[in-house]
């Protein structure tokens, strides 16, 4: 049985951070709502000329060396982010030319804050099915550039950044299931009302910013979390106590609180990152990845439950050996 196992992590944020302080001269909010609603109290901001790609690829630079690979090794990229550099051609290319990969498989996948779950299960497949030897997957956002920096309802919650990982083939345990799910009545909630087909024009100006409800949002996230999560556990025939840590998108510590609640999980066995790297969407999880194996709490052999939500709504869980 080939399993696909992480052999390395690695994360980019960019250089700029920007504090709750920061957001009080320029919008009508304060530090004690954004910390109280969503716990963040910081988040990083892409530079003008800064790409999502090169995010990515000083993310996968070190998830490289961690791994002990170099770019010839690599024969798959899969890239989930919904603010890629281009409509096309697809980012995993652009960041294959940029880090001199070899020709190989390399797409991207939009499933908005889900991304790099999708991502990661479709390496994983990849992988399993021998056609793959080294996948790099990565998840990335520079999602501040939707953002209309005079809605205080969103531009407090979002933050940029990339995670990578190194997937190879492994006789031994690494991703054990992964669970992936979608339900597209749930648009209206959560969307960027600009697009190829539908209203282009529109781009650029006031109309252009991220339309949410976000009581609703939140309680689909909530309730839907912990079902993902419970998912993978019952496939598994596990229950909570079989995991070590668990690794929720970052969207906002109310929305972890909750479903640790409901899935009677203890905090200190959760890895949050969203109070210094905000809403970092399809990088949230796998910057939250990286962040819990630098500090040393993520060890090998340890069993890891990571999930993800975002809009569409789309959801998914990967179980998994470190
Ligand atoms: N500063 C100060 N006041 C604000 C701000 C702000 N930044 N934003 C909104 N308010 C005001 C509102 O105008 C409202 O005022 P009113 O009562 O006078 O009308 C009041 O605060 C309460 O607004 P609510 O929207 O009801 O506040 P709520 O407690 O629901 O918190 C939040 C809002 C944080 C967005 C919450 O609903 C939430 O976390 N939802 C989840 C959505 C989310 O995380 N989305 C991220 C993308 S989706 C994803 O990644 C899963």
């Amino acid at each position: 049985m080939i399993y696909s196992r992480i052999a390395g992590t690695g994360r980019y944020l960019p250089e700029r951070i920007l504090t709750n302080a920061d957001l009080e001269k320029m919008v009508d909010t304060s530090d004690e709502w954004i910390r109280s609603r969503t716990g963040i109290e910081q988040r990083h901001v892409a530079g003008e000329n800064e790409l999502t790609s090169d995010l990515c690829v000083n993310a996968a630079k070190v998830a490289i060396e961690e791994a002990g690979i170099t770019v010839e090794d690599i024969d798959l990229i899969v890239v989930g982010t919904t603010s890629p550099d281009l409509i096309f051609p697809n980012i995993a290319t652009i960041i294959q030319h940029k880090m001199g990969i070899p020709a190989c498989a390399a797409f991207s996948i939009e499933a908005a804050c889900t991304g790099f779950i999708y991502a990661l299960s479709s390496a994983d497949k990849f992988i399993r099915s021998g056609d793959t030897k080294c996948a790099l997957v990565i998840g990335a956002e520079i999602i501040t550039k939707l953002i209309d920096w005079d809605d205080r309802s969103t531009c407090v919650l979002f933050g940029d950044g990339a995670g990578a990982v190194v997937l190879q083939p492994s006789d031994e345990q690494g991703i054990i299931s992964t669970h992936l799910g979608a339900d597209g009545q749930y648009k209206d909630l959560l969307y960027y009302p600009v697009g190829v087909s539908s209203n282009l024009a529109a781009a650029g100006t006031g109309d252009s910013r991220i339309m949410m409800s976000g009581n609703e949002v939140f309680k689909v996230a909530v309730k839907t979390l912990s079902a993902v999560a419970q998912e993978a556990l019952d496939a598994n025939g596990l229950s909570l106590e079989d995991v070590d840590w668990l690794i929720p998108h970052q969207a906002n510590l109310r929305i972890i609180q909750a479903t640790a609640k409901r899935l009677d999980m203890p905090m200190e066995k959760i890895i949050q990152t969203v109070q210094i790297h905000g809403n970092t969407s399809a990088a949230s999880v796998p910057m939250a990845l990286d962040v819990g194996i630098r500090d040393g709490r993520i060890r090998r052999g340890q069993t890891l439950l990571l999930e993800a939500f975002g809009g569409g709504f789309t959801w998914g869980s990967v179980l998994l050996k470190y």
